[in-house]
């Protein structure tokens, strides 16, 4: 067996089924999850025809690359989406879904005869630290700061430590935080990997559910302001599962520095990691309308404006700049919270520290709470109502 496979912590949700072993929900509420952040509004339609039209193509083997189509469709919606002009041949490469992909880019650009460091955030999704293990690079947490919704602190990373990074993944939207990079934290982080030499796997799957009026700043756009035009050992991870309401589909796009992607489409050929015809198909469809993202956009937007404030009423809690995750404030042991809410009202939240490591001595995820607005809005809605009455019980508490 490959040792490194020893290394895999627990995921989430594994942690989740020992914590919540034993308890007993209140049978008077019929339970509700806020735990898996998996997008629960409708497939639109014409995806679905799309898939259903294209089942002749399942008589072809693919090519790993895909076809011009849905690197057009795709180079086509960074033009529409950021102002940017790819070439949809060399740029451009579709994969079966951004987590599958986060995961073999690790394995393509880590040197592990070289004493590697990928450097992750903390909190942070789960699969980099993973990646990072079975390419037999060391995961290193950088430090976060709560006064920037845990924004990465880069300025705390120790310089022998870059010394030795060959990747750093980026998480903009972040996942739990909902946080957005600004432009100077994309020079630093630019700056750094000038001097240093990494990769950086920017992970934007968010990207198109978001709250306020500008649309997220993207890697590759943020590359393209600071006149990095060949977007140098930077590669952005997009998907459909979050955008379109497809996680079934396992559909998104990397795109970006040239000579990665080459690479990265050799090692891809090898995994056997070609995208069904029919799933290309149904991509391409998707990424060339723009309508039902709007319409999800607004169905979140107007989830969240009544939901936020119902929380923000009790516990530490904001609107985030993207994302579908509350991230908030346990007001004590996450455990604990998760664990109670569970027993008294039958509403599954997700610990924050099983979101993230201990690093220095904090695991910045500790006494708070990730909730997933996936479900539609009564749902979350009644969720919220009883978390409301679940905090104020306990304050009221001696
Ligand atoms: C931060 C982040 N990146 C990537 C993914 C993977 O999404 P997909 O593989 O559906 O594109 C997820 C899924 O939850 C995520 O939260």
């Amino acid at each position: 067996m490959n040792p490194l496979l020893a290394k895999l912590q627990p995921y989430p949700f594994e942690r989740l089924r020992v914590l919540f072993a034993g308890v007993t929900p209140s049978a008077a509420h019929r339970p509700i999850s806020l735990g898996i952040g998996e997008p629960r509004h409708p497939t639109p339609p014409f995806i679905q025809a799309s898939l259903m039209q294209a089942l002749p193509g399942l008589s072809v083997y693919p090519a790993t690359g895909g076809e011009p189509r849905l690197r057009e469709a795709c180079a086509g919606w960074l033009q529409r989406r950021y102002g940017l002009a790819l070439d949809a041949a060399t740029q451009v490469l579709p994969v079966n879904g951004s987590r599958e992909a986060l995961f073999a880019f690790a394995q393509t650009v880590i040197d592990p005869t070289r004493d590697a460091v990928v450097v992750c955030p903390n909190p942070f999704y789960q699969i980099y630290e993973g990646a990072a293990l079975l390419a037999g690079a060391a995961p290193w947490f950088a430090p976060s700061d709560p006064a920037r919704n845990f924004a990465v602190d880069w300025d705390r990373v120790p310089p022998e430590v870059w010394a030795r990074t060959q990747l750093v993944f980026v998480c903009s939207p972040g996942n739990p935080t909902g946080a957005v990079m600004p432009l100077e934290e994309w020079a630093k982080i630019f700056a750094l990997s000038d001097r240093y030499g990494f990769t950086i796997a920017s992970d934007e799957c968010y990207s198109e559910i978001y709250f306020r009026d500008e649309p997220p700043l993207g890697g590759l756009e943020a590359a393209s302001r600071l006149g990095r035009t060949g977007f140098e050992r930077l590669v952005a991870f997009t998907s459909l599962s979050k955008r379109s309401n497809v996680p079934g589909l396992r559909s998104g796009f990397v795109a970006g520095d040239a000579t990665i992607l080459q690479k990265f489409l050799l090692y891809r050929t090898y995994h056997g990691s070609a995208m069904s015809p029919v799933v290309q198909a149904a991509s391409a469809a998707a990424w060339n309308d723009e309508a039902h993202v709007v319409d999800n956009r607004t169905l979140y937007r107007e989830k969240f404006a009544q939901v936020t404030p119902l929380l923000a009423s009790v516990m530490d809690v904001r609107l985030p700049d993207a994302g579908f995750y509350l991230w908030a404030g346990a007001d004590g042991s996450d455990e604990s919270f998760a664990r109670d809410l569970l027993a008294q009202y039958n509403v599954t939240v997700l610990p924050g520290s099983y979101l993230a490591r201990e690093s220095q001595g904090l695991n910045p995820g500790a006494g708070r709470i990730r909730m997933a607005l996936v479900a539609d809005t009564a749902e979350c809605l009644e969720a919220a109502q009883r978390i409301v009455q679940f905090v104020q019980s306990r304050k009221s508490k001696p």
